[in-house]
């Protein structure tokens, strides 16, 4: 499989997930939903081995959104362990296989323990070049964009030339920056909705959904959507004479 991600045309450097279903996956088991987010953690471990067996550089995992505060908080809380267990017990594994986590979202509704677990974790693993995995956490993207935009407005004001912003200045505020736009999106459970995930970054990216709940996804799912991203003509676009002509790298194309 390795050798097909990378013989695409486009080659799937990123991946990003929404990661939804794991209620109804713990409702049809009968257990409480918390349940069905403790089995999601378990197919989060699956998938990112995965992505380093086939040589996806960027993983990016929808894990807690900014309306996902609207939650019980019971359920709130249990995510936030589950998030403080995950990055404690994948810690030596992330670096064993040169994994570098890298946290989106607005980091000032985290609380001081999570914030500083972040923290810790990026640190610890800053020198990972395998694979990057980005969670976003108290993520929206209406959200990023409004805070690049206030960021970059401010720095207008200090005498930014507001001609020199293009789509690349506007991208380095973003939380993002640095981070290639996602080639796929997938997103579990049937819905078919981007619900504020990575909004700028999607632009060009390939959608791909299915029913499957997001604990119940593995390697064999994975393999699915990759084998559907395989058949896709990316356009960018351009049309089919242009595809044609200029290569394989249209990932610096035109955008329209
Ligand atoms: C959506 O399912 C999932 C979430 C809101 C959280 C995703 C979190 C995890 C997979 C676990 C935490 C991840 C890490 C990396 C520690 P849902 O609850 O909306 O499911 P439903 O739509 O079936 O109710």
């Amino acid at each position: 499989m390795s050798e097909q991600v990378k013989e695409n045309c486009a080659p799937l450097q990123h991946l990003a997930v929404i990661m939804d279903g794991n209620g109804r996956w713990a409702k049809k088991q009968g257990l409480p939903r918390i349940a069905g987010h403790q089995q999601g953690v378990q197919t989060v471990v699956k998938v990112v081995d995965e992505c380093l067996q086939v040589g996806i550089r960027y993983l990016s995992l929808f894990a807690f959104s900014s309306e996902n505060w609207g939650r019980p908080q019971q359920e709130v809380d249990a995510l936030m362990e589950l998030l403080l267990q995950f990055l404690a017990s994948q810690r030596q594994k992330m670096l064993d296989g040169s994994i570098r986590l890298r946290v989106i979202g607005d980091r000032s509704r985290l609380s001081a323990s999570v914030r500083r677990a972040l923290t810790e974790a990026e640190a610890d693993t800053a020198g990972g070049s395998a694979l990057t995995m980005v969670l976003a956490l108290s993520y929206g993207g209406r959200d990023e964009i409004l805070r690049a935009a206030k960021q970059l407005a401010e720095k207008v004001s200090a005498g930014l030339d507001l001609q020199t912003v293009d789509d690349d200045l506007f991208a380095q505020f973003l939380d993002t920056q640095g981070i290639p736009e996602p080639d796929l999106l997938i997103r579990t459970s049937g819905e078919k909705r981007i619900s504020n995930f990575l909004l700028w970054q999607v632009a060009y990216a390939e959608l791909y959904f299915t029913d499957v709940l997001w604990p119940d996804f593995d390697a064999q799912e994975l393999h699915r959507a990759l084998e559907d991203y395989r058949q896709r003509k990316r356009r960018f676009g351009l049309t089919d004479d242009q595809l044609m002509t200029s290569g394989s790298d249209l990932s610096e194309g035109e955008s329209h």
